[in-house]
């Protein structure tokens, strides 16, 4: 029996660098890329610290890099303050009077802020922060709606050496008290409630009713934006315009140590207890810079748009750090894609002529079932650079993406990264490496990335395994808050000093990898380790599916036999026959192993808040007819029950 992950799906689409994207981009051929990349691996230290020289540091490095697996440190001795670099840098240039956020809110009010402004708002809550006591490696727990402040407020708490952690605005009351006592935090940024599909969502009474529990928070400051009543504790709530009022705008950004913690931010990812990512501040910096630098091919003419939440590390890295860093203009938009209806991004597009566009494939797979209609009569010609991230794209989401979005001309960077790994990791460099629809193609500069056997040799081409990094890159992860324990199991037990990233992976001939799930979602049919993603985009690639799960269920003699649920496009009518022409359509796209034995037609999925399909609770379902797993995580608890009757008919 085979220990090893399985590899079926064939994709021969491919997709060279657009020429003209090509010649006006930073790296643009694939010799300049496979150059830089055999430097950033045989001398990593030379190649990142001309990346950081690009970049303000108080004091200079003694060493690039420190690595006694698993705790590197990066740019060790130097000093540096992120905030600085994210905005004072910009200020002795026209940079300084540019947009550095072109903000909409739900009920489509506006707001810009240049640099100049938004350093302004940054050393004033700094000076806010400073005021009210909080000191270098407080805890700040952030709970905030979509809106400018939530940038302010992560950039001052990094500009004055204090440590953020946010956590997303639609976590529940528990999920913040879990988060307060982990980190301990002391002060907490909130607002009385943000915009989401049309409704005003409070958030300040979430934070009280945690308060109830936790008693460690000395401060709350409470933004006004929905303009709901909230009540205010005397001496502990402050409004946030009040205090801004009266502060000072002047503030000079100290540096601090390299290692400095940034920020812990929480992840469950799609299994188990969250986990305190803690980031430290020299590294991350650079990795974030380097990648919007690289990966979205940043120029100062571009306007960049990245609809994730500040909560995810998405929203970290490729929202409030790395765009500043590289003083581009960015769109932030508070709501939801389909508010008033799923036209709304690329109206906003077409408005603010946005010219790179980043998004997850659930997103893309929800356009897909609302329809052509609403895209096509937007201009979307301000579009020259297509991204995704968060999950494996499947490749009819990818062709949809390519043609209806980016008009056949924009090339798309499918990223795959991880809240650990900080920064992108395997990537297209867009102007340099051709795509083809599903694959993340290559490693990122400094990304030593290998696909291991279980007896950790490499495997074959084409063969699946567990995708691992051999060596230390600048924004990785550097611990997991207050256990080391679970730090070394999680990511460090499998081979000796090698990053287990938990995803499961096979390269292809021409070194493209592509991720085939996440190894917890694995199934063994009959011995054969199949990957949930190939399984899953098969059924995408039928005409009539929008989206797809597939897991595993106990079968007394295959081990496993799959199981998948199907989202049909909008339009669809559930033919009888169409169940059997689902499993008969993967059957000839991958082969009968894979052949789903029940196929349910649902209407939605169980997934997590930032759009990840919970599988572990499907699995559950089809094997017990229940879920008693945890789900704290899950954005629509009613999904389970319209489940459960399903399954059980
Ligand atoms: O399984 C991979 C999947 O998302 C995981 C990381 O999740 P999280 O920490 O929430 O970060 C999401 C944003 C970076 C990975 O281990 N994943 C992320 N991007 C991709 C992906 N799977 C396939 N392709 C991607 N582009």
């Amino acid at each position: 029996m085979s220990k090893d992950i399985e590899s079926h799906l064939v994709e021969s689409r491919s997709f060279p660098p657009n020429e003209e994207f090509s010649s006006n981009a930073r790296i643009s051929s694939l010799e300049q890329y496979e150059e830089m990349y055999k430097e950033s691996i045989e001398s990593p230290e030379t190649f990142w610290a001309k990346e950081a020289n690009d970049l303000n540091w108080q004091s200079d490095w003694e060493r690039v890099l420190e690595w006694k697996a698993p705790n590197a440190k990066w740019f060790v001795g130097a000093k540096v303050n992120i905030a600085e670099n994210c905005l004072d840098r910009h200020l002795t240039s026209d940079r300084k009077d540019k947009n550095a956020i072109i903000w909409e809110g739900e009920l489509g009010d506006k707001r810009t802020l240049t640099y100049g402004e938004l350093h302004t708002e940054v050393c004033k809550f700094s000076n806010v922060l400073l005021s009210e006591g909080v000191s270098v490696g407080d805890r700040v727990l952030l709970y905030m709606p979509m809106i400018p402040e939530a940038v302010v407020a992560m950039l001052a708490c990094a500009r004055i050496g204090a440590v953020h952690s946010v956590v997303f605005g639609g976590f529940s009351v528990d999920s913040i008290v879990d988060r307060l006592s982990d980190c301990e935090a002391k002060y907490v940024v909130t607002a009385d409630g943000g915009y989401r599909r049309g409704k005003a969502i409070a958030l300040k009474s979430n934070v009280d009713q945690a308060l109830e529990k936790y008693s460690g928070v000395e401060k709350s400051f409470v933004v006004k934006r929905t303009g709901a009543e909230v009540p205010m504790l005397t001496g502990r709530d402050v409004w946030w315009h009040e205090v801004m009022d009266e502060a000072s705008s002047s503030h000079v950004a100290e540096g601090f140590d390299s290692e400095h913690p940034l920020f812990i931010l929480y992840t469950s990812g799609s299994t188990g207890k969250p986990k305190g990512i803690l980031h430290t501040t020299g590294g991350y910096m650079v990795g974030t810079y380097a990648t919007c630098k690289y990966v979205f091919d940043m120029n100062d003419d571009d306007v960049y748009w990245c609809t994730a939440d500040v909560g995810w590390i998405t929203g970290h890295s490729y929202i409030t750090y790395g765009p500043l860093l590289n003083g581009v203009t960015q769109v932030m938009y508070e709501g939801a894609p389909n508010y008033p209806d799923f036209s709304r991004f690329w109206q906003m597009v077409e408005e603010y002529k946005v010219s790179i566009f980043y998004t997850a494939p659930t997103a893309i797979r929800a356009f897909i079932k609302a329809g052509n209609d609403l895209v096509t009569k937007h201009d979307l010609s301000s579009l020259r650079l297509l991204g995704t991230v968060g999950e494996p794209i499947n490749p009819e989401a990818w062709m949809w993406y390519h043609e209806v979005i980016g008009g056949g001309r924009c090339p798309i960077v499918d990223t795959w990264w991880q809240t650990e790994t900080g920064a992108h990791m395997v990537t297209p460099i867009p102007g340099a490496i051709s795509t083809k629809p599903g694959t993340a193609t290559r490693p990122f500069f400094g990304v030593d990335a290998a696909i291991l056997d279980e007896d950790g040799n490499e495997c074959p081409p084409n063969a699946g395994g567990k995708l691992v990094i051999r060596k230390p890159w600048p924004s990785m992860l550097r611990g997991i808050y207050g256990d080391e324990k679970r730090f070394l199991e999680t990511y460090w037990s499998d081979y000796e000093g090698i990053y287990c990233v938990g995803d499961g992976a096979r390269k292809d001939e021409d070194g493209n990898i592509w991720i085939v799930g996440r190894l917890d979602d694995v199934l063994n049919v009959s011995g054969h380790r199949l990957g949930t993603a190939e399984i899953e985009s098969a059924l995408v690639s039928h005409d009539a599916v929008a989206e797809a799960a597939v897991v595993g269920k106990p079968h007394e003699i295959k081990g496993q036999a799959v199981v998948a649920f199907v989202i049909l496009k909008g339009d669809n009518n559930k033919g009888d026959t169409l169940v059997q022409d689902l499993k008969k359509h993967v059957t000839s796209v991958i082969g009968a192993l894979a052949r789903p034995d029940d196929l349910y037609l649902v209407l939605a999925l169980p997934k997590t808040r930032s759009g990840k399909i919970m599988r572990r609770l499907l699995k559950e379902l089809v094997a017990t007819g229940e879920i008693t797993g945890n789900i704290t995580t899950l954005e629509d608890p009613n999904v389970i029950n319209v489940l459960k009757a399903q399954v059980s008919c």
